[in-house]
């Protein structure tokens, strides 16, 4: 029987602390049971330290990815794992994912490697659909205000009656920076697409996260919004985003899933959120005002500054519109923190949260976020820090 019903995995790094202190202070921490996880014990015993007297104090598990016998311990042991050491794909997600697969254990990650993701759906989808284990990728910023933004439009649209046939999302702001462990993860997506492990086509294709989907849209491109224009459904000048290739293909998984396509989506970014941007590193002098500097090359560990992870913020517009456009949605989602790192490290907490006590759908299988857990997932995010954190609204 499992003895703890969270565990962190990667506890040790950058984004593994946060969750760790969020945990510990969560408002629900008398609820649940919870272990750091880790290949350094000693490293595990500094944050377990770090988190002490805050609540519930949580075990420690020394468990190596790499070692299949360790992880099964692991996961034998959990309700839910929640796995932040990446990249997923270099340090053995697979492992942890193949055990909580076959064992019917709860699982989520921050993964954005979409040729990782592709694997753990051609490995373990039958699997997990079979134990009813939820596995859900990409539980941070990307993809969670993406893919719940479109599943929020749609239902909006679907609720005036239409259904939807274009989908896209602007981010109008995005104020962050970001860590060691995501440059890493951009190094990894390099070498993965110079290497001849997967064909040309495998690395362009839209929908290599939906097997097998249904679609009819010829010339969609991964994240469809490619280069600068004005865009009159959200009135703004938008142009492409970083993270809309990531997000992107997890949307169109949840699509899929739901049974939505054929229907295009496609991603970008304001050109003011952009300037905002670049306003808040400027007005700080890149931390150096403020005594904490960003680091422009974060090593392992390291990421943006304790001001920085206060100050950052991110919020998307979501327009949904049928094929002859006479209906349309608008609807927006707002959140404070960081976005990479404050806010994901909330996200993906909630994620487990969600999955340990709230009531989804009995679904498994290797999901999005918006497929696990949906709307459940959104009101536990609008209800976190006193309804500080996240909001999602109707504009239209
Ligand atoms: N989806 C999102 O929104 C989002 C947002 C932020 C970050 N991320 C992703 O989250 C991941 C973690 O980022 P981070 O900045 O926290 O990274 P980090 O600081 O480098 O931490 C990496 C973690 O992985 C562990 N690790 C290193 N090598 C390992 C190995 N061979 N086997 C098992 N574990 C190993 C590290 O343990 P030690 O401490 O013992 O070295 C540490 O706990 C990255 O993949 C990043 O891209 C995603």
């Amino acid at each position: 029987m499992a003895v703890n019903d969270i565990v962190l995995h990667g506890a040790t790094g950058f984004v593994g602390r946060l969750v760790a202190d969020y945990l510990a202070r969560h408002p629900e921490n008398g609820r649940f049971s919870w272990a750091i996880a880790g290949r350094n014990p000693n490293k595990l015993a500094r944050v377990r330290d770090s988190v002490a007297g805050q609540g519930t104090e949580p075990g420690v598990i020394v468990a190596q990815a790499a070692d299949e016998a360790s992880v099964h311990a692991m996961v034998a042991d959990a309700k839910v794992v929640l796995n932040v050491a990446g990249p997923f794909s270099e340090y053995h997600g697979d492992n942890i994912v193949g055990a909580c697969a076959r064992s019917g254990t709860h699982y989520a990650d921050l993964s954005g490697e979409y040729w990782y993701q592709r694997r753990m759906i051609d490995e373990f989808h039958q699997e997990a659909e079979r134990t009813g284990a939820k596995i859900v990728l990409a539980a941070g910023v990307d993809s969670i205000p993406s893919d719940l933004g479109v599943q929020f439009a749609i239902e909006r649209l679907s609720a005036k009656g239409g259904r939807a046939r274009q989908v896209k999302a602007l981010f109008t702001r995005y104020a962050g920076s970001f860590s060691g462990g995501t440059r890493r993860s951009m190094q990894a997506r390099k070498r993965i697409k110079q290497s001849s492990e997967y064909e040309a086509g495998f690395h362009t294709d839209p929908y290599v996260l939906a097997p097998g989907a249904e679609t009819s849209h010829d010339g969609e491109t991964v994240a469809g919004w490619d280069s600068r224009r004005f865009d009159r459904d959200f009135r703004r000048l938008g142009g492409p985003f970083f993270m809309a290739p990531i997000n992107a293909r997890v949307v169109r998984r949840s699509l899929a899933l739901d049974g939505h396509l054929p229907c295009t989506y496609e991603e970008g970014i304001s050109v003011a959120a952009l300037l905002q941007a670049a306003w808040l590193y400027l007005s700080r002098g890149f931390g150096y005002f403020v005594g904490a500097p960003i680091p422009l090359q974060p090593k392992s560990g390291e990421g943006p500054p304790p001001w920085l992870r206060r100050a950052g913020s991110f919020c998307v517009r979501v327009h949904a519109t049928t094929e002859d456009r006479t209906k349309s949605a608008l609807v927006e989602v707002r959140g404070a923190g960081d976005p990479g790192y404050l806010a994901t490290s909330k996200m993906l907490t909630e994620v487990g949260l969600a999955l340990l006590l709230d009531k989804a759908s009995p679904r498994g299988g290797v999901l999005t976020p918006a497929t696990a857990l949906g709307p459940v997932l959104r009101r536990r995010l609008v209800e976190a820090e006193e309804g500080r954190f996240m909001q999602f609204r109707v504009l239209d």
